[in-house]
């Protein structure tokens, strides 16, 4: 890629193999070359229904705020926390990597008096140790829980968590920002109050917009508040505003971004929601074949094991930093490395959304297999492609 301003941008042909964006397809894209209309135009109105209309079919729910913010996952973590928290209020937050680390220090901002129940990054949350901190509150008024952690590739099972939250009359509050669109997620069957996602993800749409969803008992934990929402941008009752037939202006949305999410979840529908869950499935059970006949070791127990993201051990010896390199600069494939404790330790290997294909294992492994052995680690050439193919034939093709 060229550095001057003058010159046209020709970013390099990425294939986008780390926890987000993934790559995007040519339909969404060539959606956002689409014209502009107005945020008040009744045509794009039409848009915002249609996607708020999918967006439900994705997160089994019948929530009326079903709505994609302006924004990444991160506002939307913001767009929880300040809508439903007070200032005083309680939040207890669990905390096995560096997702659940940010929502808590989201909650805190937010004036909230927070609590974290920690487990171990590599662990899924531990609804034992929810249970023993709720007991130590009084009045919970939210529990949070991340749902795909994409620091270590863990997915937390949900349930027990939510069950116990609401016995002790707490709202739960999900992040399932890597989840969505790669496992199953049933907002309403769940009981789940607030849910939110990210379009760059198993969606398949740039970054820009976090769908989020608002339950009943949410609605009327903000419809209830003694005061105003500290953030004018993301104030969910303004944002009713413009999303029912009221249509009143609140920000000018992102016509484009709103495209493009339209396409992508258009996409996803014409896929079918279980297709696409067992295509992640599916070839991240090829990815780990191929990685563990590498002698590569995966960092998640198998029963948690997040199929968008998969956290890979870094081999002894073997220098981190100076594969990912070689993997961007020699076949143009972007792996993630490791945040937080975890730094120098995992590779974060995602597969989500249109990246999750056959296609970008097998091109993975393949360089994965030269750089290694330049490196001086022992590889038997092709094994992990043969590991890889055998774990696809076992799994079967979709319907
Ligand atoms: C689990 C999880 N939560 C929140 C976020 C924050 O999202 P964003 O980077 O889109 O702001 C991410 C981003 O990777 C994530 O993986």
């Amino acid at each position: 890629m060229t550095s001057s301003y003058l010159s046209e941008l020709q970013p390099s042909p990425r294939v986008l193999l780390g926890p987000g964006p993934s790559s995007v397809h040519p339909r969404v894209l060539q959606a956002m070359t689409l014209p502009v209309v107005g945020h008040l135009d009744p045509e794009f109105f039409q848009v915002m229904d249609q996607v708020g209309d999918m967006l439900r079919e994705i997160y089994h729910t019948s929530n009326f705020m079903t709505l994609p913010l302006s924004c990444t996952g991160t506002g939307a973590m913001e767009a929880a926390c300040a809508n439903i928290l007070e200032r005083g209020d309680t939040m207890v937050v669990c905390r096995n990597g560096f997702f659940g680390d940010r929502l808590a220090d989201i909650a805190e901002r937010c004036g909230a008096d927070t609590y974290v129940v920690d487990s171990p990054w590599g662990k899924p949350a531990d609804p034992a140790a929810l249970a023993q901190e709720l007991d130590k509150h009084p009045n919970v008024k939210a529990v949070g829980v991340v749902h795909a952690e994409t620091s270590t590739g863990v997915l937390t099972p949900l349930q027990e968590m939510i069950d116990l939250a609401h016995r002790h009359g707490a709202l739960v509050v999900v992040d399932a920002v890597t989840s969505l669109g790669s496992h199953e997620m049933r907002m309403d069957d769940w009981d789940i109050d607030v849910c939110y996602s990210a379009s760059q993800k198993c969606l398949g749409a740039p970054p820009g917009l976090a769908p989020i969803s608002f339950g009943p008992r949410a609605m009327d934990v903000i419809n209830t508040r003694k005061t105003k929402v500290q953030s004018f941008y993301f104030n969910i009752k303004d944002l009713e505003s413009y999303w029912s037939q009221t249509r009143a202006y609140h920000h000018t949305s992102p016509i484009s971004m709103t495209y493009a999410l339209r396409e992508a979840l258009r996409m996803l529908m014409e896929e079918g929601l279980e297709n696409r869950i067992q295509r992640h499935a599916r070839v991240a059970s090829s990815l780990r074949a191929g990685l563990k006949a590498l002698g590569i070791g995966v960092l998640a127990d198998e029963a948690n094991q997040l199929n968008p993201l998969t956290g890979a051990l870094v081999p002894e010896g073997v220098d981190d930093a100076a594969v990912r390199r070689a993997l961007l600069d020699d076949y143009n494939i972007e792996i993630g490395g490791g945040l937080g404790e975890l730094r120098g330790k995992i590779w974060r290997i995602g597969l989500m959304g249109d990246s999750a294909r056959e296609t970008n294992v097998f091109a993975l492994l393949s360089a994965l297999e030269i750089i290694l052995s330049n490196q001086g680690y022992e590889v038997a050439q092709g094994s992990s492609l043969a590991a890889a193919q055998q774990a696809l034939a076992e799994f079967g093709r979709p319907a």
